[in-house]
């Protein structure tokens, strides 16, 4: 049996008591109830964008990342482009809305925010996770009083029949999956007809030749870590949350004191390598901002919430190590990618002897997704370097330059 609770404990964030021991007792008990054991690794992203943004959005990625089109799944009230790298690595699934009417739940939770209401149906919706049997899993968890949706509701929802849906997260407004898949089997979606489409495939392909072109096709890996931001009295909610739904472990947070927000990170309890299940980063304020008129900490987490909602904030993807042409990984790819047009906000940050290098991208006008890149150097495992994470919380801050809106 997998034991969540061996693990080192990193990070110099402080938790309340009431987290410290909520976390021994959910872990445990999920261990105990075999679901760390039934529940694998991320298997899928789910994501919904605009009319019309889906087939840039797939040459941007097409470019931007290792990702290849693969299908489309053509539904009634969806376009659902499969993108794959191999089955060692999560899916992304790029779901465009038909009709700019059309109205659901996931709409809803953009609708009330200021900014995300700009781009109605834009959003990260979650992660779909392995189940060896999505059933048992399902009954386990609504047992715990996790809700999900119905089969009658996803049909109406127009989502996959075969995955079952959590209902969103009232910290993070994600849902969490459940699919099964044989060992050593393909994912298949049970979802409208298959089809590829002229359009998206030439989209795809001018991505990938424009990769190849600057020689930066071989440098970008699969993703390494998925960053959600949340309220901040809701951190150590959403990170019971997550790790009473998925079978990750808490692995740590630290304090980013200068940007008033802490990062705080689960990873996968098997041990394999981000690239096959990413890490999941919660980030959140310090102090909330109702109170920030007295202290007048800079706050670009809880101003991102309120801007957008609690939703993902960025995917990171994995640079591999060496250099080309005389520059590091990341910074070649960054220059190559900014050749076409792509904005990054400042410069990379991190060094060889910190261990890591990253960037953020601007945020993607067809997601609002920002992409992160991080190279890791030599045998560094960490991911983190707090100098730079304090550095890119404020780079994102700036970037979305709607003040207290
Ligand atoms: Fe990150």
């Amino acid at each position: 049996m997998l034991n969540s609770l061996d693990f080192p404990r990193v990070g110099d964030k402080e938790n309340s008591p009431f987290f410290e021991q909520y976390l021994s007792r959910v872990l445990a008990e999920r261990d105990r109830s075999g679901l760390t054991d039934m529940i694998g690794g991320i298997e899928a992203l789910m994501m919904t964008v605009e009319p019309g943004n889906s087939i840039e959005y797939v040459a941007e990625l097409s470019l931007m990342t290792p990702y290849h089109y693969l299908v489309t799944l053509d539904s009634p009230r969806h376009l659902t482009h499969v993108l794959r790298i191999d089955m060692a690595s999560p899916d992304i699934l790029l779901r465009e809305v038909k009709d700019a009417d059309y109205h659901d739940i996931f709409r809803s939770l953009n609708d009330i925010y200021p900014v995300g209401a700009r781009r109605q149906h834009s959003r990260y919706l979650g992660e779909i996770l392995l189940a060896a049997n999505r059933h048992e899993v399902v009954a386990l968890q609504e047992a715990r009083e996790f809700r999900f949706f119905s089969v009658g509701q996803l049909a109406e929802l127009d989502l996959p029949i075969n995955v079952s849906l959590s209902k969103p997260s009232p910290y993070t407004q994600n849902v969490v999956g459940y699919m099964e898949r044989p060992t050593d089997g393909i994912r298949v979606y049970q979802h409208g007809e298959c089809v590829i489409l002229n359009e998206v495939q030439a989209a795809y392909e001018r991505g990938k030749e424009m990769q190849a072109r600057l020689g930066i096709d071989d440098l970008i890996l699969p993703i390494d870590h998925l960053a959600t931001r949340v309220y901040s009295q809701n951190r150590e909610a959403a990170l019971l949350e997550y790790l009473a739904l998925s079978s990750y472990y808490y692995w740590g947070s630290y304090d980013i004191k200068g940007q008033n927000s802490s990062t705080n990170v689960t990873k996968n309890v098997r041990g394999v390598a981000e690239s096959v299940s990413p890490a999941k980063v919660f980030t959140a304020n310090n102090i909330p901002y109702c109170v920030n008129h007295l202290d007048r900490s800079p706050s670009p987490t809880e101003n991102f919430v309120r801007n957008y909602g609690p939703r993902l904030h960025h995917m990171a993807l994995a640079v591999s190590d060496g250099q080309r042409q005389g520059m590091e990984h990341i910074d070649f790819v960054v220059n190559a990618i900014q050749t076409q047009g792509k904005g990054f906000l400042l410069e990379t940050v991190g060094s060889r002897e910190e261990g890591l290098k990253q960037i953020f991208s601007e945020a993607s006008s067809f997601s609002s997704l920002i992409i992160e890149y991080v190279q890791r150097f030599g045998d560094f495992h960490g991911f983190f370097a707090r100098d730079n994470v304090a550095f890119l919380t404020y780079a994102a801050g700036l970037q979305e330059g709607v003040g207290a809106g």
